[in-house]
């Protein structure tokens, strides 16, 4: 047994101590979009803490739980809180919780980010579908001793988007009538927000939007055969795009507020898987 998955195993014992809840759908929120607890019935909730070896967040307004429960009649596990790359830990420790979250049954990822735009014909508070990624910036999860137990050693990414998870993302949009763009994640490693430089170069390799989730976690999931989709909510203009200086309360501040239609957007597309 590879070493990283033995440390997964030993969560998912300490899981299993807890519940024997199984989630189908595994749901990440981003910043500011914490209190998502509201449009679930939490049936349990295990705080990052408990679990051994599980990597915690430091950062401020990242708060560190899973909520086990249902939206709708789905059983979904909730990230309330994520760890970064930024933080110190490695990037398997970073995508830890997405392998725990394949051993307690999960079959679809849904995640969630705030993001800068890179496309100048985004506004600030757009959501934008996740429709492919770029994650070379921070290495790749996979790299070390290949976890053989939940995946290839070289996993195909020539749809890290699941194509029918974003046409029902697209068709709720519609039907909620929330406006809904679509584009190119690129994950940076942080935690300083980029030089205007560096958006411009993000800008000419196809990104529309960028910032420090995501894109490993969307790796980790494809190579343990997770379906995923990923809405983000762009919390300001990428840096240089309009020569405001950027700032973490800010865009916290941006994805509180559009939380709420945030919110029924994700709640509607999960009822539905
Ligand atoms: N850059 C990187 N990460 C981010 C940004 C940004 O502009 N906004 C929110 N997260």
């Amino acid at each position: 047994m590879s070493r990283q998955f033995e440390k997964v195993m030993k969560c998912y014992e300490y899981y299993q101590s807890v519940t024997a809840f199984k989630p189908r759908v595994g749901l990440i929120l981003g910043s500011g979009l914490g209190n998502y607890a509201r449009n679930m019935q939490v049936e349990c909730e295990i705080p990052y803490g408990d679990i051994p070896g599980f990597p915690v967040s430091t950062v401020e307004g990242h708060d560190g739980r899973f909520l086990l429960g249902y939206i709708g009649t789905v059983p979904v596990v909730v990230m309330k809180g994520r760890v970064h790359y930024y933080e110190g830990y490695s990037i398997e420790d970073v995508v830890l919780p997405v392998r725990l979250m394949k051993l307690m049954g999960i079959e679809v990822l849904f995640l969630t980010n705030a993001s800068g735009g890179i496309n100048r014909s985004f506004h600030v508070g757009d959501f934008m579908m996740i429709t492919d990624q770029i994650s070379n910036f921070v290495p790749s999860p996979l790299i070390g001793e290949n976890v053989a137990e939940l995946g290839t050693r070289f996993p195909d990414m020539t749809h890290i988007y699941d194509v029918e998870l974003m046409e029902v993302i697209r068709t709720t949009a519609e039907e909620e009538k929330i406006q809904i763009q679509e584009g190119v994640y690129v994950q940076s490693s942080g935690p300083n927000f980029e030089s205007p430089a560096e958006i411009r170069m993000f800008a000419a390799i196809g990104a529309d939007a960028v910032g420090m989730s995501t894109a490993c976690e969307a790796i980790t999931a494809r190579h343990a055969g997770v379906r995923v989709c990923g809405i983000s909510c762009i919390s300001n203009m990428a840096c240089g795009i309009t020569g405001e200086e950027l700032s973490h309360l800010d865009v916290q501040a941006v994805a509180d507020k559009r939380s709420e239609e945030f919110e029924r957007l994700v709640t509607k597309v999960i009822e539905k898987i």
